[in-house]
């Protein structure tokens, strides 16, 4: 507890001088969810954040009435569900989250997500396209694979695409490689960095161990390492038995990425978080996005880093992740090609 404690004081203190002076809007749409609403009270407690717009289908003032509540001095409303209450949520939204969407129950893939949340994430992207079209879009909804291209693909009819601003959230493999890693290590999980590349489900995700603090890590404690960080999802989606999926350790994730899209919209250097963007990575053979290490800063994403130097398992991983990722991503391009929405 007092741990906890003195974590959020440092994180409180960093963050006040930086931020005294900024007024940054963050909306959250699907607030009212498994994770919006854990996701919207961190932001509150995040002093960069200066004005919290909450949108959901339901319930979205209720959350809001209740975070107003806590004594810090951002400021928190709820909008009503409807074109106009999300049109004023966006507006002037300097970081747009989509939690929006419907999670996994035992037995599915992300991918088996798709028929319901390619809509709702279309016409959310529609919104944000109109009302908020410079803003970071941040894409937490499944299959993030898919939904990200759905995003760019509504940008782009709308005349409005700026690839720096667009991120598909990955920040939750990379807490759980660090978090795993240590377990088998027995070593303090903030000390441990692992890059994971590539996307946001199963073998899409590829964990770079060789790159890690543990590049020993060989044979079959390594194929359990990987294993079971590309399939982390499905330990939560098994625990909760049919009542969704990681809520709390993705609030803490999202959160993680708008601090650092803040910190480095705020002036901060060497910011550097991996993400599903538009990536030149791939493009020669045909995949559009990939996630890797990206440097931010007031643009948005400044830098795509290379992946630098892999084995050969993870050559292995990453041509097995290309083979799923490029069909993931056709699917959501295709989506809005043959449904445009209103
Ligand atoms: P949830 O069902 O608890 O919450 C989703 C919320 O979205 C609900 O409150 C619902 O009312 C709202 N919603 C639905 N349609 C909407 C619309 N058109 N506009 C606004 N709000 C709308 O689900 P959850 O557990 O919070 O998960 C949300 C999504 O996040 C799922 O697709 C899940 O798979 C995904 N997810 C992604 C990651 C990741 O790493 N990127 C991690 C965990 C979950
Ligand atoms: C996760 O990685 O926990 C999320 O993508 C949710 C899921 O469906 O597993």
């Amino acid at each position: 507890m007092f741990a906890a404690r003195q974590t959020f004081n440092l994180f409180q203190k960093r963050a006040f001088s930086a931020s005294a002076s900024q007024a940054s809007k963050v909306a959250v749409l699907g607030a009212g969810g498994g994770i919006g609403q854990p996701l919207s009270l961190l932001l509150k407690l995040n002093p960069r954040v200066s004005d919290l717009a909450l949108y959901d289908i339901r319930g979205g003032p209720g959350v809001a009435a209740d975070l107003s509540h806590i004594n810090t001095n951002s400021t928190v409303t709820g909008y009503n569900p409807d074109a106009a209450g999300l049109n004023d949520c966006l507006k002037d939204a300097e970081i747009v989250l989509i939690p929006a969407g419907v999670p996994r129950k035992p037995g599915m893939t992300r991918d088996d997500l798709f028929n319901t949340n390619a809509s709702i994430v279309r016409d959310l992207a529609k919104a944000a396209a109109k009302s908020a079209p410079n803003a970071n879009i941040l894409v937490i909804s499944n299959p993030v694979n898919s939904t990200v291209p759905i995003v760019s693909e509504v940008y782009k009819a709308a005349g409005v695409y700026n690839p720096k601003r667009l991120f598909g959230v990955t920040t939750l493999d990379v807490v759980r490689a660090s978090r795993f890693i240590s377990q088998v290590q027995g070593t303090n999980p903030a000390d441990e960095k692992v890059t994971v590349i590539g996307g946001h489900s199963g073998v899409t995700i590829v964990p770079l161990l060789s790159q890690s603090n543990h590049a020993s890590i060989a044979g079959e404690a390594r194929d359990a390492l990987v294993n079971r960080i590309q399939f982390g999802g499905d330990e939560v989606v098994k625990a909760k038995d049919g009542a969704g999926s990681a809520t709390l350790s993705m609030a803490m994730a999202g959160a993680r990425f708008a601090e650092s899209l803040l910190r480095a919209a705020q002036g901060e250097k060497g910011v550097v978080e991996p993400t599903f963007v538009e990536s030149p990575l791939f493009k020669g053979q045909g995949i559009d996005f990939f996630a890797s290490k990206v440097e931010l800063g007031p643009n948005g994403a400044e830098k795509i880093h290379d992946i630098g130097p892999v084995n050969e398992y993870e050559q292995k991983l990453i041509d097995a992740c290309l083979v799923d990722l490029k069909k993931n991503i056709q699917k959501g391009v295709d989506f809005v090609k043959a449904n445009p929405g209103n």
